[in-house]
This record gives C-alpha cells, sequence and structure tokens, in this order.
C-alpha cells in the first residue's frame, strides 16, 4: 500500500512536472521582458490559460464569450481583433499593437493597464507566468 501510494506521487509528480522552477533559476534577478521571453514555454501558457478560458476561446473561429476570441490576437491591433465583439471605449482609444510589452503590462493588471476595462481579471503576478502566457498566445495565429 505505502508503496503505492509512492508509486502514485511520482507518477503525479511527472504528470504535473512543470520546469518552471529550471527555467526560473537561469534568471537574473529582476529580469527583463527579453530575458523571460528567452525561457518562456509555450506549453507551460497553454496550461495557464485555463484561468482565461471562462471568458475567452482561443480557436480559429472560436466564439466570443465574455471576452472575446483571443486567436490571432498577438501583433493584432488592440481591441480590434474580433470587430463584432463590444469592447469598452477605454480599451479601444488604446492605440498600437497587442506586442509582448503590452500584453505583459495588460496581464499584468488589466484594469490598471486600462482604467475602465471589462475584463473583470485580477492579473498574473508572476513575471514568468505572463511570459508564458504570451508565448502561449503567440503561437495562437
Ligand atoms: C472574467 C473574464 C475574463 C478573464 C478571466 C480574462 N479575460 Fe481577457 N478580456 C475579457 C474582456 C471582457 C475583454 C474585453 C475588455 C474591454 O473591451 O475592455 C478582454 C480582453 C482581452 C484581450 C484584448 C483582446 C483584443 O482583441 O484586443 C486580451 C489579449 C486578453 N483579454 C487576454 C486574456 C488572458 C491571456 C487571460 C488569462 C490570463 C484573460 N484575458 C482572462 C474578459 C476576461
Amino acid at each position: 500500500m505505502k508503496r503505492l501510494v509512492i508509486i502514485a506521487a511520482m507518477v503525479l509528480a511527472a504528470c504535473s512536472r512543470d520546469d518552471s522552477a529550471e527555467r526560473r533559476a537561469r534568471l537574473p534577478q529582476n529580469p527583463t521582458l527579453a530575458q523571460l521571453m528567452h525561457v518562456a514555454d509555450a506549453k507551460a501558457g497553454a496550461r495557464r490559460f485555463g484561468q482565461c478560458a471562462a471568458c475567452h476561446s482561443i480557436a480559429a473561429g472560436g466564439a466570443d464569450r465574455n471576452g472575446p476570441n483571443l486567436h490571432g490576437v498577438f501583433g493584432a491591433a488592440i481591441a480590434q481583433n474580433r470587430p463584432r465583439f463590444g469592447y469598452t471605449d477605454a480599451l479601444q482609444a488604446q492605440r498600437g499593437v497587442w506586442d509582448e510589452r503590452r500584453l505583459d503590462v495588460w496581464l499584468a493588471d488589466p484594469r490598471a493597464a486600462v482604467p475602465g476595462t471589462s475584463m473583470a481579471f485580477a492579473g498574473v503576478r508572476d513575471p514568468l507566468a505572463r511570459a508564458d502566457l504570451i508565448a502561449y498566445l503567440a503561437t495562437q495565429r
């Protein structure tokens, strides 16, 4: 029985194995976004996207939910990726495209980045977690 528990624990550890600790160890203190993106892992980002999926689909042609479908959003003009989605005036007033920098600021704290946004999401504190998410978004276009 004890042995079974140990094996189960090992299998679990292997399945949920995320090398983020190793990747983090390769980073200097206060890494730049470029350094974070260098070690970012789109697969880890895909798993993290679970926390976005309640409001966002990401498959090509997926429906808008509470938030717009995010396919192709990386590199797209802000608040224009899904013309039929009801973006807020606050987001529409933003200029530019969703590049790594803009996404990083947005995902850290959407309501601080764009006061008045309807994205009711606290944000992702961990810079490496944001980098993983951005790497994932960049693959979905
Ligand atoms: C509670 C619902 C909710 C959650 C959770 C959420 N979002 Fe959003 N998101 C929205 C809404 C609503 C908007 C539109 C905001 C506006 O118009 O002001 C939005 C907008 C966006 C946009 C801009 C889209 C565009 O076309 O310009 C991006 C990028 C985005 N979200 C990424 C994410 C990511 C990545 C996550 C997970 C880490 C996430 N969101 C979690 C609701 C959510």
